[in-house]
């Protein structure tokens, strides 16, 4: 089984489309991985707006498209199957690229299959590995999903638990925005948190059942450190500062402490999932996995405990289209002959926790 799948998805802010061909060896390999961010049309809101997001990726659906076929040197015609982020997501954008897609494979009669955007995310870090072996743990932390799963010997997914609020990634957002960075701010914290100290401020760690993720917490103690417990009760309560009233070192060490906290807080419910199901890989995705403190205790983790790490480079880590492709590879590999062009796009997922509006306030 060897050919070339056109992979398109557009289920949040990233309009993406990538070509990923498995050769005839059996590799996966990244022709082309083309992304068309939208956050400075999302900047002065300081988060996602859906009918912004939607009406973006409709403009750039087709141009990132034939970027995607260009750069990996190829015409339409030399696509043998199409797939794309089908759920979950902002209902308004996951239609955009799910009608493109389904249009393409209609017009070509090629096999066509829809991706859930989490487990596509959790297969991320096999894109040009070797297989993985089970039984294995995976770990999703993006803006939109924090997960834990148990993946036995054919690659199912079992969701062992998630965020009961935030997620983590909008957790790094909505702490970059306290202290006036630019959205999506998880990037921007890590940088500001390089020049602070991680030991300045001892935020809590949330009280949750052992595999179960919260945040809200966090968020909060982060709220006052930057602004100061709010004087006055109802609707006369005010906060007295804001962060503009802190010297850049202050903020340094609320962002280096806040991104310690947020990573202490992932690896202990992947330390406990550990303890219950012992594993041969970990598998990790999703966005905050860009995150190069992250980064290093996911590596220091799997060594310590003798695990394979699958891990993605920086650039499948946020949203792209090559993982989309990458595990409809996986499913034609397991046999799998497509999905129906009547599949519809949904906004949740099985894979996911509650969907959360990803707004910053
Ligand atoms: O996977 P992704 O692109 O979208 C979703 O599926 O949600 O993840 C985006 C999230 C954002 O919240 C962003 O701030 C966060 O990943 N992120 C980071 C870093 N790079 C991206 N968070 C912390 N540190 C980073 N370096
Ligand atoms: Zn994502």
């Amino acid at each position: 089984m060897h050919g070339r799948m056109l992979a398109i998805e557009s289920s949040c802010d990233e309009t993406a489309a990538a070509v990923v061909e498995r050769t005839e060896a059996g590799e996966l390999a990244v022709l082309s991985n083309i992304v068309a961010s939208q956050h400075d049309l999302h900047q002065r809101y300081a988060g996602v707006v859906p009918e912004i997001a939607s009406r973006a990726h409709l403009e750039k659906i087709l141009p990132v498209i034939h970027e995607a076929l260009a750069s990996a040197k190829l015409k339409l015609c030399h696509v043998d199957a199409v797939s794309v982020g089908i759920r979950p997501g902002l209902i308004g954008s996951l239609l955009v690229g799910v009608s493109a897609a389904k249009a393409i494979a209609w017009s070509l009669s090629k096999p066509f299959f829809g991706i859930d955007h989490v487990e596509a995310h959790l297969w991320s870090g096999l894109l040009g590995q070797s297989a993985a072996e089970f039984p294995a743990l995976g770990l999703v932390v993006s803006g939109g999903h924090t997960s834990l799963f148990h993946l036995d010997s054919q690659m199912t997914p079992t969701l062992l638990g998630s965020t009961i609020d935030d997620a983590v990634g909008e957790a790094f957002d909505k702490a970059a925005f306290m202290l006036g960075l630019p959205h999506p701010g998880g990037p921007h914290l890590e940088q500001l948190a390089r020049g602070g100290n991680p030991q300045a401020h001892a935020f809590p760690l949330a009280q949750t059942d052992a595999l179960q993720f919260s945040f809200s917490g966090l968020k909060t103690a982060m709220l006052y450190a930057v602004r100061g417990v709010p004087a006055g009760r109802g609707k006369s309560s005010h906060f007295t500062r804001s962060h503009r009233d802190l010297p850049q070192g202050a903020k340094a060490d609320l962002a280096a402490s806040f991104q310690r906290a947020a990573i202490a807080s992932v690896l202990r419910r992947l330390r406990e999932a550990h303890a219950r199901y012992p594993c041969k890989t970990l598998c990790v995705g999703g966005g905050v996995v860009a995150n190069q403190a992250l980064r290093h205790e996911l590596m220091v983790f799997a060594v310590e405990r003798n695990i394979a790490l699958r891990m993605p480079p920086q650039e499948y880590c946020v949203d792209n289209a090559a993982m989309i492709g990458g595990a409809a590879w996986m499913r034609i590999v397991r046999g799998d002959a497509g999905d129906p062009l009547t599949m519809p796009a949904q906004p949740n997922s099985a894979l996911a926790s509650a969907p959360t509006m990803r707004g910053t306030r």
